[in-house]
């Protein structure tokens, strides 16, 4: 559940109230007495404080005061902080309702503070046994009213509908394997596409075998469960695109490394193999709840990898989907084999432009840890410059690695076409390159191997998956709306 919001058009006495300033001269003079607006000028020049609390018996009183950055970004990611900051105190106190005032006279600074609140509040708690969910029964706050001049009709509905796809996204990756197989996470996409009014699709084994997806079948080899293919697509008649934009997701929904299987504790987290194929499916999800005039299409194919009697071996050479051979010389690389699959697939749809998101490597988060994403881009320099800049508005960012040929050489084959490794140096780089084989189009690599999961809570991101590519894709094809 997340929180509800909508615009409070008048403040009733007796609500709770968030008053967001630049500086104390802002704060309305009715809702403080003299005594407290001068304690609260005097605290925020002496002593630099810019949070304060006031509880007055039926009604909590709260000032969070943003000083200025020449950084709009940092500014709106400061915000979003500061809301889940106040979210700690609210859900302490079991606040359900709170009116966020704004006093500055940005709307962007009162969307990035309820939006901090707001994800913030996730919890995750499927498996805990009733008893403990009622001592424990939220969520906090509950809902959230926003009183700031200057918003749009959409803007708060528009928040909803992020943090709604943002929760779905969080709780496909926070579900273990045990309930999420390829099968279950193909229908929880038919059910978000049913909700939200996209088109959804499933290909199942049959038809993955018909269409001789070899990398997706070969992954699949050693698992107990059939793999999947669901497709999503947005395809409103007012769309300001005829070649769609194709978001490919990994879907993994358990990396245990197959034969290669991974060493010790490296395997624990192996549930989130999936973020990448969550965040496509809600993205798209949230697009399509929008209404956006954009056509977009979801491709996720989705399968776990095991090692099993069945499995695919070192050594191994399978025919991929576009005819080309592959050596499996690592049978952990294989978010590339599925998503090569899928990438050859996006073909038939013609598209503007690819983007791919996907927990691929290691390597990356050695590079860049849970900060940022790492792109490469093949003939989309504009695109991906457009997307770094979503990168820094919804704070999702974006490093380039280079698409250098060099890079290529390392995955050729002796025996097959290509390898599915590299030597150890430059992974998440040889990574990407392995892809871009497959992209007849304009095609950016995401590698979100960071991001993605977090052993421990950061704020807003909380612990657990973090649903990172969700708002990025949104933000970016939301602009594309207003150009
Ligand atoms: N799913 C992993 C990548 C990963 C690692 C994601 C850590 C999140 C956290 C991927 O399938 C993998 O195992 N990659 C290997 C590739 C290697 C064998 C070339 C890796 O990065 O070690
Ligand atoms: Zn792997
Ligand atoms: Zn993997």
């Amino acid at each position: 559940m997340h929180p509800s919001i909508s615009q409070s058009k008048k403040i009733r006495s007796g609500q709770n109230i968030v008053f967001i300033a630049g500086k104390p001269e802002e704060l309305p003079g009715d809702h403080f007495s003299a005594k407290e607006l001068q304690y609260i000028r005097k605290e925020f020049k002496d002593s630099k404080r810019d949070f304060f609390t006031f509880n007055n018996l039926d009604q909590w009183l709260f000032v969070r005061f943003i000083r200025e950055d020449k950084n709009e970004y940092k500014i709106l990611e400061e915000m979003r902080k500061a809301g889940d900051l106040l979210g700690k105190t609210i859900s302490d106190q079991k606040i359900k309702e709170i009116v966020l005032y704004n006093c500055t006279g940005s709307k962007n600074t009162i969307i990035a503070f309820t939006e901090g609140l707001s994800l913030g509040s996730y919890s995750f708690r499927k498996y805990k046994t009733e008893k403990e969910k009622d001592t424990l029964k939220g969520p906090f706050p509950e809902n959230i009213g926003v009183y700031s001049a200057g918003l749009g009709k959409n803007d708060l509905t528009e928040l909803s509908v992020i943090i709604e796809a943002v929760f779905r996204c969080r709780t496909l990756i926070n579900e273990p394997n045990s309930f999420l197989s390829a099968t279950v996470f193909a229908r929880e996409v038919k059910q978000m596409a049913k909700e939200c009014g996209a088109k959804a699709d499933v290909l199942d084994k049959k038809k993955i075998e018909a269409l001789q997806m070899g990398g997706l079948l070969a992954v699949n080899r050693g698992s107990l469960d059939p793999p999947t293919f669901p497709v999503m697509e947005w395809k409103p008649a007012n769309a300001v695109n005829k070649k769609p934009y194709v978001f490919i997701g990994k879907g993994v929904v358990f990396d245990s490394g197959g034969m290669n299987l991974k060493p010790g504790d490296s395997m624990s987290t192996m549930k989130d193999d999936m973020s990448g194929a969550a965040a496509v499916a809600c993205a798209v999800y949230a697009i399509a709840k929008m209404k956006l005039p954009v056509y977009v299409v979801g491709l996720m194919p989705a399968t776990d990898n095991r090692p099993g009697p069945k499995a695919v071996v070192p050594g191994d050479i399978i025919r991929m989907h576009n005819k080309l051979t592959v050596e499996v010389l690592n049978t952990d690389a294989e978010g590339r084999l599925i998503l090569a699959d899928a990438i050859t697939y996006a073909k038939k749809y013609d598209p503007a432009l690819v983007i791919d998101l996907a927990t691929l490597t290691g390597s990356a988060v050695r590079a860049v840890g849970k900060f940022g994403i790492v792109a490469m881009e093949e003939d989309a320099e504009n695109e991906l410059g457009l997307l770094k800049e979503s990168g820094w508005r919804v704070y999702e960012r974006l490093v380039e690695f280079p698409s250098w040929e060099e890079y290529g050489e390392l995955i050729k084959s002796d025996l097959a076409d290509l390898k599915n490794v590299g030597p150890g140096e430059g992974g998440a780089i040889t990574a990407g390159k392995f892809l871009q084989k497959f992209a007849e189009f304009p095609f950016i690599h995401l590698d979100i191997a960071g991001p993605a999961f977090l052993e421990n809570a950061d704020s807003y991101r909380g612990k657990g998956g973090t649903g990172v590519g969700v708002r990025l894709l949104v933000d970016f094809i939301r602009n594309i709306t207003k150009k």
